[in-house]
């Protein structure tokens, strides 16, 4: 049968993704690349090689990370300054963890801090949050696994001189946690210069895999989200996973493999669609960690983001009628905490809207994904069904698990190192140089010439 059921964990209904060239035999024949690829991951996270780390984090030591998390409980407002995998980790979590309007909630409701993200470089953004902010009663999380990150070191720069101006240094550097590698960059000099607060950010994991390290726990905690079980559940999946070694009980298995057989057949998309809106940001996440993983010399697929069930209304036409491109992922939640019973209304021109009445809400949420799987289906497009029993740390935990997993896994199947990030650098390298980073001089000068390209053909044209 076609589907994986782990009662405490998720189910994955594959049955229904395999369509035009790509078959069961197919996956199951890549039961040795499987088992190759599962060893490869584990012996390279054993020797601590750059990269694998992330799956040994479920047991990694923490107790650094929850100390240091106590104090940032106490303040009033955390703003952290990263981006990428320094900051996009952080967003799942609490966008899948907290009540949502989390700023908006009284100080009683939440009963931790406000959080603030400042990832992208935008002066609007920044003096919003600025002006937001009880700069005494702040703290301020720097995030940045090569501690150069143009982006992240500028709006650094841009709080680190507020917060001065407004508190003097020595109270300043009281506010500051600085997260970074253990001696790479420029802030692990910086937090020996100012003797701010510091966590190390563990060398063997990459920034995309790094929400299970100090980046994700730190602010975690501090925010009441239940790191503990996070950190369980990410154990429990890859407890399952080292433990399955027949293709179809394995669901990573299943689901790179499928992830690759369809990239092989040009299904070079991959749509991953939460009914939830709690896991927005885990699309977003995700997309991060699959783009930037797996595009690499002329291989991958891309990521899309979609959202049940807002995207019926928007993406669906084209997922069903347009071009037979696409592997979908319907991602649902059994059991929800909260739910409405649609009201019934009294007026009689609303008397057309009574099947309605009285339904859950939740229930109408989950026909509408099934109602979008049917579609597809009936389109003849791939489609998976990912279910998890409840939406809490660890099933969450489980969930990060899997998909990092599937990642190295798709990487592996595709041969390419799904752990490096060549062409980010190549844009960070171009921006240094543009903006007069000395020793990036002939980056400068190659991003001019490149540049004196683009211009030339958009004159011709
Ligand atoms: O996953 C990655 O390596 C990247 O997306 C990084 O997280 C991102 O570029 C930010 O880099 P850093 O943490 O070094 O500032």
């Amino acid at each position: 049968m076609a589907k994986f059921t782990d009662e405490k964990l998720l189910s994955l209904s594959f049955g229904a993704a395999f369509s035009d060239g790509v078959s069961l035999s197919d996956l199951e024949a890549l039961h040795g690349r499987f088992k190759d690829g599962d060893g490869w991951l584990r012996k390279n996270a054993a020797e601590g090689v750059e990269g694998f780390g992330w799956i040994n984090l479920p047991s990694a030591k923490v107790e650094e990370i929850r100390a240091l998390s106590r104090w940032l409980a106490t303040r009033e407002s955390i703003v952290q300054i990263g981006i990428g995998g320094s900051a996009l980790g952080n967003l799942m979590l609490n966008n899948a963890m907290l009540p949502p309007y989390w700023n908006e909630l009284s100080e009683k409701e939440r009963n931790a801090p406000r959080f603030f993200m400042s990832d992208n470089v935008d002066p609007v953004d920044n003096r919003a949050v600025w002006n937001l902010l009880n700069p005494d009663s702040a703290a301020f999380i720097v995030v940045s696994k090569s501690g150069s990150t143009a982006e992240t070191m500028a709006n650094f720069l841009f709080f680190w001189e507020k917060l001065r101006d407004k508190l003097g240094e020595s109270a300043a550097r009281e506010r500051v946690i600085v997260i970074t590698d253990k001696d790479k960059g420029i802030l692990r000099p910086f937090v020996d210069e100012i003797g701010c607060k510091s966590l190390v950010l563990p060398e063997d994991v990459g920034g995309r895999f790094s929400v299970l390290t100090c980046v994700g726990l730190l602010s975690g905690w501090a925010l009441g989200i239940d790191c503990d079980s996070l950190l369980k559940g990410a154990g429990a999946m890859d407890k399952l996973i080292a433990s399955t070694g027949q293709v179809l009980s394995n669901p990573a298995w299943v689901s790179s493999g499928l992830s690759y057989l369809h990239s092989k057949k040009s299904r070079n998309m991959s749509v991953l669609m939460p009914y939830v809106d709690a896991l927005e940001r885990f699309c977003e996440w995700y997309a991060q960690l699959w783009g930037e993983s797996l595009g690499k010399d002329g291989r991958g697929t891309t990521p899309i983001r979609a959202l049940g069930a807002i995207d019926q209304h928007s993406q669906v036409q084209l997922y069903t009628e347009g071009p037979d491109d696409k592997l979908f992922t319907i991602l649902t939640v059994e059991n929800n905490v909260t739910d409405i019973a649609i009201p019934a209304a009294p007026q009689k021109s609303l008397e057309k809207l009574s099947y309605l009445y009285g339904t859950s809400m939740n229930d109408l949420r989950n026909s509408e994904a099934l109602s979008t799987a049917a579609a597809l289906v009936k389109a003849k497009r791939p489609v998976m069904m990912l279910k998890i029993p409840k939406l809490d740390a660890y099933r969450l935990g489980a969930l990060t698990q899997f998909y990092e997993y599937v990642t190295g896994m798709v990487g592996w199947l595709l041969e390419i190192d799904p752990f490096n990030q060549p062409g980010v650098e190549q844009g960070k390298n171009y921006t240094y140089g543009l903006m007069g980073r000395a020793g990036f001089e002939d980056q400068a000068d190659e991003v001019n010439k490149l540049s004196a390209l683009i211009s030339n053909n958009v004159t011709e044209a």
